[in-house]
C-alpha cells in the first residue's frame, strides 16, 4: 500500500455527506433526480450519496458516465473523451453530476456541456473533493464535501495507478512515495 495520511476519517466523511444529502434535499427540484456519476473515482460517494438522499425521500435514479483526458497534449487544450456514454435520455430530467475530485476542471466542464446539451430541466454538480489551486479554467461545483489542498488523493473510490480505492477514509500520499 501506498504510504499516506488520513486527511478525513471514515465518520467525517459520513455526517459531511449527511450534510450535502440534507442541502440537496432541499434543493432538488424533483423527488427523483437522476445522478450521472463519473466513473470511476465517484462511485463509493455515489454509492453512499444515494442511501442518505433516500432517508430524506429523495429516491435518484443512476446512471454513469465513463471519460478520459487523452495523452500529454490534452493536458493544456483540455480535450476529454467519452468512453461511456448514457444509457437514459436527460431531456427534462433534473439532474445532478456527481464525481470524485474537481481538478483542473476540465472532465467536469465537458460532462456539464455533454449533458446540458440534451435539455435537462436542471442541471447541477456535486464533487467530494475541490483542489481549487489546480483549477486552470473559470468553473466551480454547486456542492462541495471537502476543499484539499495540492496533494495526491487517495482512499473512497479515489486512487493512484488502481491503488488505494477501498480505503474507507481520504488520504493523502505521502511526498516519499510520490514520483
Ligand atoms: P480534472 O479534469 O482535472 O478536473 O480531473 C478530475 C479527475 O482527475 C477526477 O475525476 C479524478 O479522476 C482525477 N483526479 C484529480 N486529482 C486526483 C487526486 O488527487 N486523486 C485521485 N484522482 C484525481
Ligand atoms: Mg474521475
Amino acid at each position: 500500500m501506498l504510504r499516506h495520511r488520513v486527511l478525513y476519517s471514515e465518520k467525517e466523511i459520513a455526517s459531511r455527506v449527511l450534510e450535502l444529502a440534507d442541502q440537496l434535499a432541499r434543493d432538488l427540484p424533483s423527488a427523483r433526480p437522476l445522478l450521472i456519476g463519473l466513473l470511476t473515482g465517484s462511485f463509493v460517494f455515489l454509492a453512499d450519496l444515494v442511501r442518505a438522499l433516500a432517508r430524506k425521500q429523495v429516491e435518484p435514479r443512476v446512471d454513469f458516465m465513463a471519460v478520459a483526458h487523452y495523452g500529454a497534449a490534452t493536458e493544456s487544450t483540455g480535450a476529454v473523451q467519452i468512453h461511456k456514454g448514457l444509457a437514459v435520455n436527460v431531456a427534462g430530467e433534473v439532474v445532478l453530476l456527481v464525481d470524485d475530485i474537481l481538478d483542473s476542471g476540465f472532465t467536469l466542464r465537458a460532462v456539464k456541456d455533454f449533458v446540458q446539451a440534451q435539455g435537462p430541466a436542471w442541471l447541477r454538480s456535486c464533487v467530494l473533493l475541490d483542489k481549487p489551486s489546480r483549477r486552470a479554467i473559470d468553473l466551480q461545483a454547486d456542492y462541495v464535501g471537502f476543499q484539499v489542498p495540492d496533494v495526491w488523493i487517495i482512499g473512497y473510490g479515489l486512487d493512484k495507478g488502481g491503488e488505494g480505492r477501498a480505503l474507507p477514509y481520504i488520504a493523502a500520499i505521502e511526498p516519499e512515495t510520490q514520483e
